[in-house]
């Protein structure tokens, strides 16, 4: 039995991962941004009494970031899952940009992650080969030339690099660091006509989160088992 701490856990594929980790019996640890307004998750923790416990947390701001380290200080984390994220602004091209909603992309997408990361390592570092893994998104590959949601996808690409780093900084210590996409889903973001359920890439995820393994060369993830280039 693993203790999984999920960011973003609502909605979407945050919720899925919790419903996923509870089911199988782990202890979660459920970050969302309001906890009074729990949404369907209220039902997910009335039907796995015990399993999960809510715990709120903006991930931008650092006074939030605070606040959940100190209340988890001294508890063994054995997974981390920094999956809040936003898909930016509506105007997001190169060539007609919202240059402060890109940065608030950056704030939650790309900065956050090592932000909350950072908090919580005194937690990671309680447990043998601790995981942390970000979800991030194809569309953040250097290798896709596509060129709409720029905010988004250098977001996703410049978070995938700083795991990269990450997980050389931590490899000494055991600690295993690496991204994740989760798949085109029907979130509010992928939207209706996405290719998979949130169930679908939840089931996905723990299974790389079981297969993660110490490297200093950290792998690009995809929900299917795959794995996509930088
Ligand atoms: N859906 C897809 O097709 C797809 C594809 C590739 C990658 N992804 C990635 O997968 C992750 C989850 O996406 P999703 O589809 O589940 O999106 P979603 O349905 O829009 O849910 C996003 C979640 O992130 C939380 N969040 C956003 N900003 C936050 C902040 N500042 N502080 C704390 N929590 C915040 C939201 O909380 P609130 O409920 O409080 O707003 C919500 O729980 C994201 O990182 C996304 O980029 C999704």
């Amino acid at each position: 039995m693993a203790t999984v701490l999920i960011t973003g856990a609502a909605r979407g594929i945050g919720l899925a991962l919790v419903t996923a980790y509870a089911e199988r019996g782990d202890d979660v640890v459920a970050t969302v941004r309001d906890p009074e307004r729990l949404h369907e998750l209220a039902a997910v923790i009335e039907s796995h009494p015990g399993r999960i416990e809510v715990h709120r947390l903006e991930v931008t701001d650092p006074a939030s970031i605070a606040a959940l380290a100190a209340r988890l200080a001294g508890r063994p984390l054995d997974v981390l899952i920094n999956n809040a994220g936003v898909l930016g602004p509506a105007r997001q091209s190169t060539l007609d940009m919202d240059f402060d909603g890109w940065l608030d992309t950056l704030r939650v997408n790309t900065l956050a992650p090592l932000a909350v990361t950072q908090a919580l390592l005194p937690n990671l570092r309680l447990v043998e080969h601790a995981k942390v893994l970000t979800i991030s998104s194809g569309m953040g590959s250097m290798s896709q030339q596509k060129s709409d949601s720029v905010a988004y996808r250098s977001s996703k690409a410049a978070v995938n690099k700083v795991m990269q780093c990450l997980a050389t900084d931590l490899a000494d210590e055991g600690i295993v660091v690496a991204v994740c996409h989760p798949g085109w889903v029907k979130t509010d973001m992928g939207g209706s006509g996405a290719d998979i359920s949130a169930e679908m890439s939840a089931t996905g995820i723990t299974r790389i989160v079981d297969r993660m393994s110490l490297s200093r060369a950290p792998v690009f993830h995809v929900w299917d088992g795959g794995v996509l280039p930088w």
